[in-house]
């Protein structure tokens, strides 16, 4: 299995840029927003307690996450390999996927961080709200509350694989296909 993490704050592109990767490389995309946003589409309970963090910005208990983590990764027995998108999101997370994978005799291959300026972060994801229905996106108040909460408790993520040697950092401005350029780059390095 070849497993990439595409990471970094919200806006940053990681979701966008996703399509691009999983199309090119044959993997399954895992994206943990868009998992709870079924969650809350379905009314679930589950959902129904995810949205009362997410419409704040906070994030949802790691034991939540790293359980539709862990059941999204054993649907997929013929997997080639996975991206994941909004995961892992605490260092917890990040143990307990490294843990998950050696299930299977595989570990995360990659992380790629996407580097977009603030300003821009929040520009991109005032105008997504125009036409999302996001909750999250719908102020600014909450968008800049999300990458408080990005700093607070995420970019330990990269530091951890940083320190196993499989972090690298792509610039996360310009246009959607130059930026897929760089991540391909990335990708086929270590293919
Ligand atoms: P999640 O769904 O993961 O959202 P996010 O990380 O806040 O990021 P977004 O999806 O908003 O942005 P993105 O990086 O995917 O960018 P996109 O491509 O869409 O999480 C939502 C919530 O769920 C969290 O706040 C938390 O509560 C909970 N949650 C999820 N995972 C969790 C976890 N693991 N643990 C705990 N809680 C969790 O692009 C954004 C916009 O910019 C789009 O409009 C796009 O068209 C545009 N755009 C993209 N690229 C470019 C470009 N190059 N130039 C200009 N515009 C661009
Ligand atoms: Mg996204």
């Amino acid at each position: 299995m070849f497993n990439v993490i595409l990471f970094g704050p919200p806006g940053s592109g990681k979701g966008t840029q996703s399509e691009n990767i999983i199309q090119k490389y044959g993997l399954i995309h895992l994206s943990t927003g868009d998992l709870l946003r079924s969650q809350i589409a379905a009314h679930t309970a589950l959902g129904l307690e995810a949205k009362k963090l997410m419409d704040k910005g906070e994030l949802v208990p790691d034991e939540v996450v790293i359980g539709m983590i862990d059941d999204s990764i054993a649907s997929f027995p013929d997997a080639k390999g996975f991206l994941f998108d909004g995961f892992p999101r605490t260092v917890a997370q990040a143990e307990a996927l490294d843990n998950l994978l050696q299930k299977y005799n595989a570990s995360v291959n990659v992380l790629i961080s996407l580097q977009v300026e603030e300003e821009e972060l929040v520009a991109r994801l005032l105008n997504r709200g125009k036409t999302s229905g996001r909750s999250d996106d719908s102020n600014e108040s909450v968008i800049r509350d999300r990458i408080k909460e990005y700093h607070k408790k995420t970019t330990a993520v990269e530091t951890y694989y940083t320190d196993l040697g499989k972090a690298v950092t792509v610039k996360g401005q310009g246009s959607v296909e130059d930026i897929f350029g760089l991540l391909s780059a990335e990708i086929d390095k270590r293919k």
